[in-house]
């Protein structure tokens, strides 16, 4: 059984997780700078950074209490090494390194997306169908993906502007409701009418069926509410309730569209939803009831592994490992001071 120790500081969680074979999760300690970022609407990366300094040894030391285990049992170090905040990255990586360095083992750099698919990996130690379709929604990007197999990726199509998960935190942020916003529309939708307001759905032209653009719908968001004030002043519960439920709606029929499109075209068996917006109820139900009966779905077995995580970050590197593990011999993290490509 071999256990990876993998860090994940690419945005405001400090993270560090042990899996064994890629799906067994040992540990998964998550410290979150949210609270701190709350007045501000958004994540600050100099604030960011300076909480990953302070927590990633109590996280390091928390997720080694957990499993009781000491070094000569972890057999290899993996780290986010992008995209995300370059100073947050840079904690993650460096103490990565120093690890590695320090207990001589094999340091695997991962790319963040690809931690995201592999979080429909951790607790599942069962044979998958490829090839599969993917879509990975989170803060940072709305891609769907097509997986030949393990790190064989295809992007099929992305957001042209902002993601789903964007959306939702500016929609949040206009409605006055705390940072991050998904799980805030989330709630209001439960007790709002979906149909009330008519917001668009943008399925753009053809060439573009698999790319997503959320801006357009983020303004007219924003220009009905700011009409709805001059009728009514502030906004009340319920209305505030019905365009959360409206919006959400309509991000909801388009990511589920067009999943389901690519997913027939393509001829899968298997698709699968990841990344932080994965999260959200409504659009794993819209999913399931519109999918084909013959397609498998998937979603992360835990609340937790939807959002950033290092758990993800650790299936991942098994998987880059096992398909070649002698470009994984040295402690230094060359992809670090690459950019970070997937495709
Ligand atoms: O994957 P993640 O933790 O960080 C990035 O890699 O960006 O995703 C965070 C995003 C935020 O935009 C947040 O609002 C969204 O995921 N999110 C949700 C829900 N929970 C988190 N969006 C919709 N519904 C949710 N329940
Ligand atoms: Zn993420």
């Amino acid at each position: 059984m071999m256990k990876i120790l993998a860090i994940e500081t690419s945005c405001d969680e400090t993270a560090v997780s042990i899996v064994e074979n890629g799906y067994n999760v040992l540990t998964n300690q998550i410290a979150s700078s949210v609270d701190l970022h709350v007045k501000t609407g958004g994540v600050v990366p100099e604030v960011a950074a300076r909480e990953h300094i302070k927590q990633i040894s109590p996280v390091l030391d928390l997720a080694m209490e957990e499993v009781n285990l000491n070094w000569d049992d972890i057999d290899a170090i993996a780290v986010t090494y992008g995209p995300g905040l370059i100073s947050s990255l840079l904690i993650g990586v460096n103490t990565a390194q120093t690890l590695a360095y320090i207990y001589k083992k094999p340091l695997i750099p991962v790319h963040h997306i690809s931690g995201h698919i592999y979080s429909n990996f951790l607790d599942r130690n069962e044979e998958k169908t490829f090839p599969i379709m993917i879509l990975t929604v989170s803060g940072g990007h709305n891609d769907l993906i097509l997986m030949k197999n393990h790190h064989e990726f295809e992007l099929i199509g992305e957001s042209l502007d902002d993601s789903a998960g964007e959306a939702f935190d500016k929609v949040a942020r206009m409605l006055s409701l705390p940072y991050p916003g998904g799980p805030y529309i989330s709630k209001k939708s439960e007790i709002g009418d979906p149909d009330k307001f008519k917001f668009p759905r943008s399925y753009l032209d053809r060439e573009n069926q698999y790319n997503f653009s959320f801006s357009g719908l983020k303004t007219a968001v924003l220009t009905k509410i700011k009409n709805l004030k001059e009728e009514m002043g502030e906004l009340n519960e319920a209305t505030i309730s019905d365009i959360s439920a409206s919006f959400q709606k309509a991000v909801t029929d388009v990511l589920t569209d067009k999943l389901i499109l690519a997913a027939r075209n393509f001829n899968v068996k298997e698709i699968h939803l990841a990344g932080g917006v994965s999260a959200n109820l409504s659009l794993r139900k819209a999913i399931q009831e519109n999918l084909d009966s013959n397609i498998k779905f998937l979603y992360p077995n835990k609340m937790i592994y939807c959002t950033d995580n290092a758990a993800m970050i650790a299936s991942s590197a098994y998987f880059l490992f096992k398909k070649d593990p002698n470009k994984f011999t040295d402690w230094r993290c060359k992809e670090a001071s690459s950019s970070a490509e997937l495709f």
